[in-house]
């Protein structure tokens, strides 16, 4: 691993320290924010330690943005201090092809950090990381069913290996359920992942799922198409805020054949094929159910803008509803579904 800069070892220690302070503060304040707490302090330890352009660029633009991200949550976005830091992440998303800002990519595959050292956000962290990793598992094994051909004699270790995977993705969601406290995500670690500004630009937030994985699953196994115009929004939307080689594994998803109606055609492993997408509808059901509505919609009340992505809460729901029908398979009036695939397919069983 590289040498750390003075940057990162202070975004380590003194960083930590400060968003510490911060959120036990507004914690027991019952508040997202209280102001006069002295968060400048962050905004200046940070500025006077920003490194140059230098290493590797997508690491250094994780750990600007988290910078950039907690000025943003402090409210303390002064611009002059700030214009540097802006100008860094800047020149970094264009050379990268990316948002200028830190996704959780760069928390979960490039390094292990966090905002503060409260246990549930370590928890939350890791637990994300957990499911990422094991959503990045599954996508690889159907990636080479998809190489192989769905009747080949090495497909059900790899079918199984999916299968597995998703069934990690879904523990992983539910330790995260039980055990992060949900007000203390809504009041001190939501408040990170929020939109913010770069420069003259506002950037949207990140969720755990800016990554290809699970773009690749749904359309590998055929659960969602890529000319559905519904699918094919939250695919485009997603991509700058995607890693540079995860842009690259979107766009050859976007034009792969599905495995479903190649699974009809030669079922040999139509029963195994069709656990997998159990697993995947009821890992994504259980996001739903268990993560987005306690952690978010229970804890918002009345209050609209609190999404990562910036539409009010009730339109950010309703779009994360349509994605768990098509990954659960249920019919919906007028869309796109792989419902009646499916079904066809639960009678070759
Ligand atoms: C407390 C934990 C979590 C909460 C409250 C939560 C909530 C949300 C919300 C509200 C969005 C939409 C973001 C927006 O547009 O504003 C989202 C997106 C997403 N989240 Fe989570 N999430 C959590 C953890 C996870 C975990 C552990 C995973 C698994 C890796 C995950 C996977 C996804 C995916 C894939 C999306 C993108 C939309 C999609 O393709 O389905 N989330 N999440």
């Amino acid at each position: 691993m590289a040498v750390m800069t003075e940057f990162e070892r202070w975004l380590d220690e003194g960083f930590v320290r400060l968003n510490t302070v911060f959120e036990e503060a507004y914690f027991a304040a019952g508040q997202e924010h209280v102001p006069g707490l002295g968060q400048e302090e962050l905004l200046h330890e940070g500025a006077k330690r920003l490194p140059g352009f230098d290493g590797d660029p997508y690491r250094l633009l994780g750990s600007v943005g988290m910078y950039l991200a907690a000025c943003a949550r402090h409210q303390v976005e002064d611009e002059e201090v700030l214009a540097p830091a802006w100008a860094l992440a800047t020149r970094l998303g264009t050379s990268l092809g990316v948002a200028p800002r830190y996704v959780f990519a760069h928390q979960s595959l490039h390094g292990f950090r966090t905002f503060t050292s409260l246990p549930d956000e370590q928890v939350f962290v890791r637990q994300n990381g957990v499911a990422v990793v094991a959503y990045e598992r599954a996508a690889h094994a159907l990636r080479l069913v998809a190489t192989m051909g769905v009747g080949g004699p090495v497909v059900e270790g790899l079918l199984r290996e999916a299968r597995r995977a998703l069934e990690e993705v879904l523990a992983a969601n539910r330790t995260l359920a039980d055990t992060v406290h949900p007000r203390r995500f809504y009041l001190g670690i939501r408040p990170y992942f929020r939109p913010h500004r770069v420069g003259s630009q506002v950037y949207r937030g990140v969720n755990a799922g800016d990554f290809a994985a699970v773009n690749e699953i749904d359309l590998l196994l055929g659960l969602c198409r890529a000319d559905d115009p519904f699918y094919q929004r939250v695919v485009a939307e997603k991509m700058p805020f995607v890693p540079p080689d995860h842009q690259d594994r979107l766009k050859r998803a976007v034009v792969a054949e599905p495995l479903l109606p190649q699974v009809l055609e030669e079922p040999r492993h139509a029963g195994l094929f069709l656990e997998v997408c159990r697993a995947h509808g009821a890992a994504y059901a259980l996001h739903h159910g268990r993560l987005v509505k306690p952690f978010l919609e229970a804890q918002a009340g009345d209050e609209q803008d609190v999404t990562a992505s910036g539409p009010p809460l009730s339109v950010v729901v309703a779009e994360l509803g349509h994605l768990v029908d098509l990954r659960t398979g249920r019919a919906r009036a007028g869309a796109f579904g792989a419902h009646e695939e499916l079904r066809r397919l639960a009678e070759l069983v």
